[in-house]
């Protein structure tokens, strides 16, 4: 059978899954499989900002029946099968953790980062004219660093775009935004908290004074925080003044086993919204059917941890990430991190390093480790033991 284009090495259809090959299937065999598949590697899962979740068992009861949160967070659909309360407390908590003007908020949940990401472009997109054939006349402007969805959802919503350099260290060139701007186009910048390799932030003071002095005044600045947006805020170290709209993932910081995410802006007004019959329910989302479990997962984390506790997770958790850039540079791999970053980068190691643990790697040589809350010392310490076994093998060669 012809299959679709995949990796290589990828068995696309696993014989003992198939559907159609007309076996009968054993699907105990089969789900112990991928259990055993994701078993095997959670242990050395501590390269992207995720690994094993924190304790939800008090929502085991949540897990085997349908929750469908349809619609604005300001309605409850009918059948009563959602998470709408839980939504509506955790949106007001961001809004209010992202200093959000009390009276003029709007927020809507959604499915994970790359769904934020859009979510906010689209309204940034309505907020400027369009030309008679309909197009924007706004042009949006993004980092090389920022996520691989911004570039896409621009794609996807037909948004003339302007790829941006960025410093060494993956922030924002902000001298290269001066240059890139087009005079006389509403400009939707997206900055990011946190980018996807080096946990860099981007400063929307500097892109406001950049397009201050290039004269446009027609401006939407969204922030991508789908790592860091939480835990800087908690810090107050989150730069949210001159942001229309913060967007995250839930199962990053928050650690929620299902994954989701929000986004929270501000002036409520002029936002696609219609009263939608067959739902009994006002439509303001980017989505239609979304599922209301993570919502009320990342509801759970936060009235359980509280702030505090949320805070002093994150602390621990630079902490480790200091841990391990210092434990790394001593067995002779240069590493170096951001000082409020879970990441920690370094030149990515060899092929044998790379088949054993499940690195994320850049195209220009970079790799990363990222201690979240629930990453620990003894993850670090066994990557960083064979990261010393390689070093000293390359010394004595
Ligand atoms: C900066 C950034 N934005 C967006 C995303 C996408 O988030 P999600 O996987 O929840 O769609 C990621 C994921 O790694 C990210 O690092």
């Amino acid at each position: 059978m012809n299959t679709p284009p995949g990796d290589p090495g990828v068995a696309w259809l696993d014989e003992a899954a198939s559907l159609i090959s007309g076996n009968p299937v054993n699907v105990d065999e089969v789900l112990g499989a991928t259990l055993a598949q994701r078993d095997g590697e959670a242990e050395r899962h501590m390269f992207f900002p995720t690994g094993p979740a924190g304790n939800f068992g008090a929502m085991q009861r949540f897990q085997d029946v349908l929750w469908n949160n349809i619609g604005s967070a300001g309605s409850n659909p009918p059948g009563g099968n959602h998470t709408k309360s839980l939504e509506r407390a955790l949106l007001a908590w961001a809004a209010r953790l992202f200093g959000l003007p009390g009276d003029d908020w709007w927020g809507n949940a959604t499915t994970g980062g790359t769904a934020g990401n859009r979510a906010g472009l689209l309204i940034a997109r309505d907020r400027f004219p369009r030309t008679q054939h309909g197009m924007t006349t706004a042009v949006a402007y993004y980092s090389a660093a920022a996520h691989y969805s911004v570039p896409k959802m621009l794609h996807e919503l037909n948004i003339p775009a302007v790829r941006i350099h960025t410093d060494a260290y993956g922030e924002m060139d902000y001298g290269h935004l001066a240059e890139q701007l087009r005079p006389g186009a509403p400009a939707i910048i997206t900055v990011t908290a946190g980018t996807t390799m080096t946990e860099a932030v981007d400063d929307p003071g500097k892109v406001h004074a950049v397009l201050d002095a290039g004269g446009i005044e027609d401006r939407y600045v969204h922030c991508d925080g789908a790592l860091s947006a939480i835990p800087l805020a908690l810090d107050g170290a989150l730069v949210t003044e001159g942001v229309d709209s913060i967007s995250l993932s839930g199962y990053k910081f928050l650690g929620t086993p299902r994954v989701g995410g929000l986004i929270v802006g501000r002036k409520a007004a002029g936002r696609r919204s219609e009263r939608v019959s067959y739902i009994s329910a006002i439509d303001d989302t980017p989505v239609g059917s979304i599922d209301g479990l993570p919502t009320a997962m990342m509801w759970y984390t936060v009235a359980t941890q509280g702030e505090h506790g949320l805070r002093a997770q994150a602390h621990a958790a630079r902490r480790l990430a200091a841990y391990a850039e210092n434990r790394l540079n001593a067995v002779g791999w240069p590493a170096w991190r951001h000082p409020w970053a879970f990441t920690v980068v370094f030149p990515t190691p060899p092929t044998s390093i790379q088949q054993r643990w499940p690195l994320a790697n850049d195209t220009i040589g970079q790799s990363h480790l990222i201690c979240m809350p629930r990453t620990s010392r003894e993850q670090v310490d066994a990557f960083v033991a064979a990261m010393e076994a390689v070093t000293s093998l390359q010394a004595s060669a």
